[in-house]
């Protein structure tokens, strides 16, 4: 009797699990009906956002690029390039016309943790001694004749209202950072100030945001490119609109007639959103802002697989009588390990077991239970490149790619760039796929993704280039 009544407990609990599971399927579907109206819903808050500054929650901001890269840029020029955990240096050697990319050299350092969250001196200070570090290492054949500054481009990847093409105030922080004296401040500013303590001799040519960066590197390879992407800890994108197009320009109209727009995935109408994505919201550093990117970024795929893992664990006790206590620690499940057990392919699912146990001490878990991990993990994936893929189809609506024109040779390219895209196989595929299965089998043909790697550093070096008070652009 003990032993039936044993099995019977199990299976009442297997069952509430599985509710659990279906329950965040249903919540979490995006069929194609879905994402067009999320798509329509997108060009819809791109034009408020193009009218008016607070117009739409849609956050539309104008980079102040009217120009992206043609190829004839000339000199040696740096990028920093800070988005994230990581940040870059690096320094290029711009050949013009026909000399191409000459040299290119980069430095990684990982920003302390301590200072995503402190002060705007202590982190600026921070940036600016690597950066010097990284100078006082060159070579003598680096060395600029005297009276001449060296040029940075200035790739600064979080929400910035620019006043010109090299200055911008800090509207607010996002993917972890927390920098309360920061906000408002012109960074530009704060990174020349940080400089000047260091003893560096350099001037901020350009500041852009990393997707503003991957266009105009994305440029440089690729002519046909309109849109730039970035999908890994955070996710927006840019794009190149005819000026005449947003309202709420008021500057001359630029000779290009175009202006790069970043797009900023803040909104949050027609998303299907669970329980999970409210209370991750509700508890996230910004809560109420950049809800798309919540739901299908980096940082947060796998803080959402381990919000239902837990809700399992109290509800349905799926891993046992115990809550696994390191299950309760925010953000311990990160998504590349969540990308490692969605892919793993072995038949008893050994990475699986292995990711559960190294990171949330779980242990003896039966293959049907890492099954049901590895479903989970589709579910949220699969959401965040559906979604992902009807923002890109709301930007392509909006310049009219969306449908073959007559005339229309040249093939629109996509710049993608982003952790995620590049290491998350079974997302970057399903993105793809869904991307495809939006704009229909002729129109794809017309669009292609590229991985425009890296190129947000080295296109904010072109824009230094190209913005540089000595111009060294060829044939000018
Ligand atoms: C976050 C930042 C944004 C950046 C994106 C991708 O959304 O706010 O500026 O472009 O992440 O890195």
């Amino acid at each position: 009797a003990a032993v039936v009544k044993r099995k019977m407990k199990m299976d009442r609990r297997w069952a509430k699990a599985m509710e659990i599971v279906k329950e965040m399927q249903e919540k979490c579907g995006t069929p194609i009906g879905k994402l067009k109206q999320v798509a329509d819903a997108m060009v819809v808050e791109m034009h408020a956002g193009l009218a008016s500054e607070g117009g739409s929650k849609l956050k539309m901001l104008i980079s102040y690029v009217d120009n992206l890269p043609t190829g004839d840029e000339k000199g040696l020029f740096y990028a920093l390039d800070l988005g994230g955990t990581n940040f870059r240096v690096l320094r290029v050697q711009l050949g013009g016309k026909d000399g191409g990319l000459v040299n290119q050299e980069f430095t990684e350092v990982s920003i302390p943790p301590n200072l995503m969250i402190g002060t705007s001196d202590a982190l600026f200070d921070y940036i600016a001694a690597e950066l010097a570090k990284f100078i006082a290492q060159e070579g003598q054949e680096f060395e600029l004749p005297p009276g001449k500054q060296r040029e940075l481009g200035f790739t600064f990847s979080f929400p910035v209202m620019q006043t010109s093409i090299a200055s911008g105030t800090l509207v607010r922080w996002t993917k972890g950072f927390s920098i309360d004296d920061a906000v408002g401040l012109d960074v530009v500013e704060e990174l020349t100030k940080a400089m000047k303590r260091q003893g560096l001799d350099m001037r901020v040519s350009a500041l852009v945001n990393d997707t503003v960066g991957t266009l105009a590197g994305g440029k440089y390879s690729y002519k046909g490119v309109a849109v730039a992407v970035i999908l890994g800890t955070g996710s927006n994108a840019a794009y190149v609109e005819s000026a005449q197009a947003i309202p709420k320009w008021h500057g001359d109209l630029p000779k290009s007639g175009e202006m790069v727009g970043k797009v900023y995935c803040s909104w949050s109408s027609h998303l299907p959103l669970t329980e999970y994505d409210h209370a991750m919201d509700n508890e996230s550093l910004n809560p109420g802002e950049q809800i798309f990117e919540k739901l299908i970024s980096g940082m947060y795929l796998g803080e959402i697989v381990r919000r239902v893992l837990l809700k399992m664990a109290e509800e349905a006790a799926f891993f046992g009588d115990i809550v696994p206590p390191k299950l309760k620690t925010p953000f311990i499940l990160r998504t590349p390990d969540m990308s490692a057990m969605h892919n793993d392919t072995s038949s008893d699912l050994i990475l699986v077991e292995k990711k559960l146990k190294d990171i949330l001490e779980i242990c003896n878990t039966s293959l049907q239970a890492r099954k049901v991990v590895v479903e989970l993990c589709n579910i949220v994936a699969t959401r965040g490149s559906r979604l992902a893929a009807a923002g890109i189809l709301g930007i392509l609506k909006k310049i009219g790619k969306d449908t073959v024109k007559d005339g229309d040779e040249q093939k629109t390219v996509i710049a993608m760039d982003g952790g995620l895209f590049e290491h998350y196989s079974e997302y970057s595929k399903c993105l793809e796929h869904t991307l495809d299965e939006l704009l229909g089998e002729e129109v794809s043909k017309t669009i292609s993704i590229e991985h425009a790697s890296d190129g947000s550093g080295l296109g904010a070096a072109l824009l230094a280039a190209s913005h540089s008070p000595y111009l060294e652009v060829e044939n000018c």
